[in-house]
């Protein structure tokens, strides 16, 4: 199995008590379970006489559970910021459109990627400018049965008729502007991935936090000249203070159909500095 059986009675009752009741004699393990609450299960197997082995492939397997892992660790959610940008770093013309800057392809592999998280965090503004749904589609843009969380940041009051607020998946209203309040609540509502989408000052303020983990940037062949910037003022003055994203994949999004442009997709994390 990947993760060390566990010791506690979560949703079900305890793994490992279920194996010894169960009479298996040899239990392989690759991840010891970083959740103290849970911990202890080899523990238990071996009291009971069971032959256990533990470690091995440990880090392949972190890597499997990587979000789960991350957020039992830190107490907090893994965050992936994704965002989309012209080539001279806009994210929305001088009149406010944005529709759309990334892709065909770039929108479905957003998709793709919205579904592996639990929750989807933009800023009120975006809530308030775009009135985004917020859901996971699939490529005849149809919703997926399993919605995330849809969650909203920031102090005012929206408009109850928001797209957001509909019943196609659960929403909140984090009441907040601090990033690492609202990934307490969101970890408190045993949310472990979330996918950051914007705007650019929500995302500035989670850079500023050092609460970013991973960076998912499509870059769309497009110049604008003027218009909103893809993030936020950082507080940077000089190039030797750039973050820099330390590029793990880089993937060419060919166009999904006629006049659809080719886009870029950067993936990456980036080294924030202490305090
Ligand atoms: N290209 C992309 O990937 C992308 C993605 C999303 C949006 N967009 C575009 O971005 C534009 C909206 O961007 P935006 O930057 O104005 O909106 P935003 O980041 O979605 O929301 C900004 C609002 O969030 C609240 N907030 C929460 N925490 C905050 C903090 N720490 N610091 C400051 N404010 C905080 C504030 O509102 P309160 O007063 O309510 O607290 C603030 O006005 C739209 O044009 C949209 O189309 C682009």
């Amino acid at each position: 199995v990947t993760l060390e059986p566990c010791n506690h009675i979560g949703r079900t009752g305890p793994c490992s008590q279920a194996l010894v009741d169960a009479g298996v004699r040899r239990v392989v393990y690759a991840q010891r379970d970083p959740n103290p609450v849970a911990a202890g299960g080899a523990a238990t197997l071996r009291a009971a006489g069971v032959e256990v082995e533990g470690g091995l492939l440990e880090d392949e397997a972190r890597a499997v559970n990587r979000e789960w892992t991350f957020a039992v660790d830190h107490g907090r959610p893994f965050v992936t910021w994704k965002f989309a940008t012209t080539l001279d770093g806009r994210s929305a013309a001088a009149d406010g459109t944005s529709r759309w800057v990334s892709s065909r392809a770039a929108r479905v592999d957003t998709h793709r990627l919205r579904a592996l998280c639990d929750t989807m965090l933009v800023g009120t503004n975006t809530i308030d400018v775009d009135d985004p749904l917020l859901t996971v589609r699939d490529e005849q843009d149809r919703p997926l049965a399993r919605q995330p969380l849809r969650a909203v940041m920031g102090l005012r009051d929206l408009s109850a008729d928001r797209r957001v607020f509909d019943d196609s998946a659960s929403t909140v209203q984090l009441r907040t502007q601090d990033p690492a309040k609202a990934l307490a609540e969101l970890y408190s509502l045993d949310r472990q991935h979330v996918f950051l989408e914007g705007g650019p000052t929500l995302a500035a303020a989670f850079l500023e936090a050092g609460l970013v983990d991973e960076v998912v940037a499509y870059v769309a062949p497009m110049l604008l000249g003027a218009g909103r910037p893809a993030v936020g003022d950082l507080g940077i003055t000089t190039i030797a203070e750039a973050l820099h994203l330390n590029v793990t994949d880089v993937t060419v999004l060919e166009p999904a159909a006629p006049g659809d442009d080719t886009n870029l997709r950067l993936t990456g994390s980036l080294t924030f500095k202490e305090g």
